[in-house]
């Protein structure tokens, strides 16, 4: 990055001395904002080619704009551009790059336009491209998590409440919950993408412009639904950005939860799962470790996403309308809000169809704990005991279990009569896993057949997904 240090070409027309050196540091932002040049590139097409439309720049002058950010575009990518401090930003550096190729021409791109309404427009490109982005990866993670489920439909583990053995579930319906935690996620990011997809462009410095400019024809050029209502509001607004870091937060919460029961059940004392190496890291000093890094990684990622979104919120509170120079603190928690989103479900995506259920030990782990005790209960009160009874008649059932450390299902008939002579032999059926877990046969419940169903008919929603 270079720091040569002249009047700032662009607006140093007022100023008798060069801006301090550290000041220059301070205040530029092309260490970070570098990475929206093509965005910057495309806006400023778009901008060229509604001003010669609108007949304030010749046809000779939009096709040298036009060759020349083309040209500019292409030396950034082949590296040959060096970034420049003095220059400030991306926009900067840009036309500044654009003038020493064409000439006196390059100075005219920016008529009727403000670096206010560039920047807001360039971020809103660069974000909705990365919205795509992350909308397809999310959809490939759903897809996994989907395919699965339906896989896993018939296998039965231990549904847990205060992390205490509940009932038994199948691990389908599991997977298919943390699938409903995402198709919210995904719901909430096009929503984002929705209220983003506007064109600040013509808003200028904040009051709108003098020039006969078409903001339609700017909107449409840039895939934008219309033009933004309020040029104050266009410049300062960064909703869309706090939006998104909502967005990813909830998406991060989602994905440590995930991940806390991976790496939960990974352990020798679920030993639920088994995630392949690949996923998988040792230790440097016990030899028999092989540690759950990947979920635990994207666990402590949340924080920072979680920081991203306060950052931005804090940012924002108090600020006077239009745009203030706080505003250029947008962009690093947005960048890396992206960035570590797209990383999180790039391993997720990857990780979830790679899981290997050990379902023996899954079945085993829900048969302790007397997960069958509420259909036992259910049981009685078919057979005409009030529910409240039959709760106590099976707390008395299950405290005997403990003390001959039985399950409810090991005990004879006679033992179970003790505390109910309404039980009879048929009690045996519901006193099974499977017998249970196939009982649950609603919308929404944990039977197989349900969970085929629900699977099914995620994959048929994710199907109709551009
Ligand atoms: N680099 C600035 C930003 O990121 C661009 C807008 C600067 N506008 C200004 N009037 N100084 O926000």
């Amino acid at each position: 990055m270079s720091q040569d240090s002249k009047t700032n070409q662009q607006w140093g027309g007022r100023f008798s001395e060069p801006v301090d050196a550290f000041v220059q540091r301070f205040t530029a932002s092309i260490q970070f904002d570098q990475r929206l040049y093509r965005h910057d590139i495309r806006g400023s097409i778009a901008h060229a080619t509604m001003l010669e439309k609108a007949g304030v720049l010749s046809a000779d002058e939009l096709k040298a704009i036009i060759d020349g950010l083309n040209e500019v575009q292409n030396e950034i990518e082949s590296g040959q551009v060096e970034w420049s401090i003095p220059l400030e930003d991306v926009h900067m550096n840009v036309e500044s790059r654009l003038t020493d190729k064409i000439g006196i021409t390059g100075k005219k791109l920016h008529t009727g336009r403000s670096r206010n309404d560039q920047v807001a427009t360039d971020i809103r490109l660069w974000l909705r491209d990365e919205i795509d982005l992350i909308s397809a990866e999310l959809t490939r993670l759903q897809s996994g998590m989907v395919e699965l489920a339906a896989k896993e439909s018939d296998t039965i583990m231990p549904g847990f409440t205060h992390l205490q053995t509940a009932q038994p579930v199948t691990f389908g319906h599991h997977l298919l919950a943390w699938n409903e935690m995402l198709e919210r996620d995904y719901s909430r990011l096009l929503d984002c993408r929705k209220r983003l997809n506007q064109s600040p462009l013509g808003a200028a410095a904040l009051a709108g412009t003098t020039y006969p400019i078409d903001r339609e024809l700017t909107a449409s050029l840039l895939g934008f639904d219309h033009p933004t209502r309020n040029s104050l509001d266009s410049v300062s607004d960064r909703d869309f950005a706090i939006e998104f870091c909502a967005f990813s937060a909830m998406l991060l919460t989602h994905l440590s939860r995930m991940s806390e029961e991976l790496i939960l059940w990974t352990s020798a004392q679920f030993n639920f799962i088994n995630l392949p190496d690949r996923f998988c890291t040792g230790s440097s000093i016990m030899p028999q470790k092989k540690n759950p890094d990947v979920p635990e990684l994207v666990r402590g990622k949340t924080g920072r996403v979680n920081g991203h979104l306060i950052a931005l919120l804090t940012l924002m509170k108090s600020q006077p309308l239009a745009y203030n120079k706080d505003n250029q603190e947008d962009k690093e928690p947005l960048f890396d809000a992206v960035d570590t989103v797209k990383d999180c479900l790039r391993a997720f995506a990857d990780m979830i169809p790679a899981i290997e259920a050990r379902k023996e030990s899954m079945y085993e782990s829900a048969k302790r704990g007397f997960s069958t005790a509420t259909d036992l209960a259910d049981y009685l009160v078919r057979k005409g005991i009030p529910f409240r009874d039959s709760h106590e008649i099976v707390g008395k059932s299950v405290a005997y279990g403990i003390q001959t450390g039985k399950d409810l299902s090991e005990m004879s008939l006679d033992e179970l009569r003790q505390f109910s002579t309404e039980i009879t032999d048929d009690v045996f059926k519901v006193l099974t896993l499977e017998g249970s877990v196939a009982a649950r046969n609603h919308i929404g419940g944990t039977a197989p057949e349900q969970v085929r169903r629900a699977a099914a008919a995620a994959g048929e929603t994710l199907g109709k997904r551009s």
